[in-house]
């Protein structure tokens, strides 16, 4: 056994590695490495007892996946690949999260948290006065992930993904600081889903962006998506190299929960290994919260990694259980977020860029300028109205001063939203600068650029549009670039660069080119290997890309359409409105033939409204989009859609009202644990309703559902339809 001589062996393997094996030589010593580290797999995963130490083990990790790539034909026959370096194609493999991974809602303002500890009591119906215990803890700006533990075994990691589907990144989790691999404690429970933040340092950003620097590549941007995108790297190897960490601070599915509160878990998951936040906090009042909040906006300056804000949640867990959820956020908690920071700069240029919807989205290229340690070079300045002064409802903008090239400007940045303008200093203003003149044509296609009538007032409205449609490149790119993007498609190895030059050779001009494009390329009808960079290699890689992505589920596939006004959340309503492709096409279709009853239909979704419908009638009223989408159909498989709500609940899909007072929980709390059953409330009684919960003095409506034969349960009956 290699080991038993522990280090001198993995040296003695490393310096034959590097020396150069012949083939037969490595085949039979890489078979080797195989064993051994079969062996220690099964003692760690099977057997629960370890022979040699965590560091040894990554050791010989790190010895087979040099091994893999110095010799890559014996890696791609070698039949031992799960464990060890995870194979490429697997290792982005999807993980359902069975308790889905959701969001915050956020406060800006104090003021704002009044509103939230209020809602809460008034949901529980307690008094304002009985004080709450809550937790105050930094939000720390980084990517969410999910560790799940099986019998205090690490088995799987994935990253949040859309919530209910992530990526395995397995391999990479297991290369960062502060997760164990192993928890032999006697209270951690034999099914622990452990979820909280990956983030990485300033220290090891700066660090590595000198290194970006001296190798004469662009650096990085911020420390949140290095992080995220060193997570999500093939090679676990360069994970390592970044140095992530993780903050423990949440959990998902659980065979039990062995404390009462959320402090007590926290300081469990410390007993148990993993690194939690020093600066998370007992409050007793909302003034104890906001102090939570000041100190940590003082202080968050003198921390190594960025927050962007602070989280309170409610301490019991009891309570956060009775509370639940309000769409796809806890009612037990809320981000409160710090103001976004500001610098001092100027305006070098005003650039028009065009959107995929034809906007035309001026820009401000700015004198580089820091900003809570990024580096600005862009602003936005959204649109005509906001340049002038004047927005398209007739009130004025900063008092009604322009902004002109040379000024000097306010900038302001907040986490992920694109760096802006606030203000403009007027008396700083160069006497020769010009006002600016706002294009009325496309600078892409020289099409008119319109203001165009908003519905809703009659007035024109401030965005100013290419009137070019598909005739406009600049549309046709972004379209075609949000189809390949992360959320989409997700196509690796089709970035911007690679989508721009495969336009220009004419290669693909719409969505369902780039399923052809294999074949075609094999027909000879196009030739990408002619094209700068590009060798059989990575052309390979691109196709099995490309066929990997075939599979899809329909809300993807819709969103990725880039249809106005159709974001990822309206295209997960609508898709699981729709469930099935097919019977999504086919209303779609009529709904651009102008079928009133299917526009109707349409409308009636919860969450959709007429500016949505019209947008989609338009889209699929246009012969050549319908032509795309049916021609995409013959080459992709979409998968239906996942309902986020328990068909098991013995109260799913039904109708339901609730009457008189309830003892137990307040209409509030009862009306969302129907809804989270996925029964419907509504408020008043008719034949179509199924239920009717009365409760205490039930008045009218009790008479009526009797009348109508309406089925009708007292407040207990109700406690035992939905504990089933
Ligand atoms: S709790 C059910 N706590 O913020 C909600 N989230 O905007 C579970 N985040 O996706 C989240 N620090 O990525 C929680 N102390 C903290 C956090 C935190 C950062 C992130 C997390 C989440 C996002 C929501």
């Amino acid at each position: 056994m290699i080991l038993e001589q522990n280090n001198s062996t993995i040296k003695k393997f490393r310096e034959l590695l590097n020396a150069g094996l012949n083939q037969d030589h490595s085949y039979k010593l890489l078979n080797e490495l195989i064993e051994e580290i079969k062996l220690h797999d099964q003692m760690y995963f099977n057997n629960d007892s370890p022979i040699i130490s965590d560091a040894e083990y990554d050791e010989l990790k790190r010895l087979f996946i040099d091994c893999a790539s110095t010799y890559p034909k014996f890696y791609e026959t070698a039949n031992y690949i799960d464990n060890v370096g995870a194979h490429p194609s697997e290792k982005f493999a999807k993980v359902f999260h069975s308790v889905p991974m959701l969001s915050l809602s956020n406060i800006f303002k104090s003021s704002e948290l009044l509103d939230f500890t209020n809602r809460i009591n008034k949901f529980l119906s307690i008094s304002n006065n009985s004080n709450i215990e809550f937790i105050a803890e930094p939000k720390i700006d980084g990517l969410s992930a999910s560790l799940k533990y099986m019998d205090g075994k690490l088995i799987v990691a994935s990253t949040r993904g859309d919530g209910i589907q992530g990526e395995n990144v397995t391999q990479n989790i297991l290369t960062l600081l502060g997760i164990p691999r192993l928890i032999t404690h006697s209270d951690f429970p034999s099914v622990f889903e452990i979820r909280g933040e990956v983030y990485m340092c300033h220290d090891d950003f700066f660090k590595l962006n000198e290194k970006m620097i001296l190798d004469g590549k662009p650096p990085y941007v911020n420390p949140r998506n290095t992080a995220s995108g060193s997570l999500r790297q093939l090679d676990p190897e360069i994970t390592r190299s970044r140095n992530l960490r993780f903050f423990a601070y949440a959990w998902g599915e659980v065979s039990s929960l062995p404390f009462n509160t959320h402090y007590e878990m926290i300081e469990a998951f410390k007993r148990w290994g993993f690194d939690t936040n020093p600066y998370t906090k007992i409050c007793n009042s909302t003034e104890d919260l906001l102090q939570a909040y000041n100190d940590l906006n003082t202080n968050r300056s003198n921390l190594n990694y960025d927050i962007d804000g602070v989280v309170y949640k409610v301490n019991s867990l009891t309570l956060q259980d009775r509370l639940g959820y309000i769409a796809r956020a806890p009612r037990w908690a809320i981000a409160h977020k710090f103001p976004a920071e500001k610098a001092i700069s100027k305006i070098l240029d005003i650039e028009i860029q065009v959107g995929r919807t034809g906007s035309l989205t001026p820009v401000a290229k700015l004198e580089p300028v820091t900003i809570g340690g990024v580096v600005v070079r862009n602003a936005t300045l959204h649109n005509e109205g906001f340049i002038s002064g004047i927005a398209s409802n007739g009130e004025l903008i900063r008092e009604g001063i322009d902004i002109r090239i040379s000024d000097t400007v306010t900038v302001i940045r907040a986490g992920d939203v694109i760096p802006r303008i606030l203000d403009v200093d007027i008396k700083l203003r160069n006497e020769n600068a010009k006002k600016f003149i706002f294009p009325s044509v496309c600078p892409i296609c020289g099409s008119p650029a319109v203001r165009e009538i908003t519905t809703t007032n009659g007035k024109e409205g401030s965005i100013r549009r290419c009137t070019g449609g598909l005739l406009c490149e600049s549309q046709i790119l972004s379209k075609l670039e949000l189809f390949v993007s992360r959320n989409a498609f997700d196509i690796d190895g089709f970035g911007k660069k690679t989508m721009n030059i495969f336009y220009q050779e004419g290669f693909v001009k719409k969505p369902d080119d780039i399923f052809t494009l294999k074949q075609r390329q094999k027909n000879n009808h196009i030739n990408i290997l002619s094209l700068e960079g590009w060798g059989e290699l990575s052309l390979e890689n691109l196709f099995s890309s490309i066929d990997e992505k075939r599979l899809i589920s329909l809300d993807r596939f819709i969103y990725s359409l880039g249809i106005r006004y159709v974001g990822e959340n309206n295209a997960k309503i609508i898709a699981s409105h729709y469930i099935d492709v097919d019977s999504f096409i086919r209303h779609m279709e009529k709904l651009g033939e102008d079928d009133r009853i299917i526009f109707d239909d349409i409308s009636d979704i919860d969450g959709i409204g007429t500016v949505v419908v019209l947008s989609l009638k338009e889209f699929f009223g246009e012969k050549s989009n319908l032509q795309i989408v049916k021609n995409l159909l013959q080459m992709l498989d979409i998968t239906k859609s996942k309902s986020i709500i328990s068909k098991e609940s013995a109260i799913f899909g039904l109708k339901i009202v609730f009457t008189g007072t309830l003892k137990r929980m307040s209409r509030a709390e009862a009306k969302s644990r129907a809804e989270s059953l996925g029964a419907k409330v509504l408020s008043t009684i008719t034949s179509k309703v199924d239920i009717l919960v009365s409760g205490e003095e039930a008045g009218s409506k009790e008479k009526k559902a009797i009348d109508l034969g309406v089925r009708i349960v007292n407040e207990d009956d109700w406690y035992d339809l939905i504990s089933e």
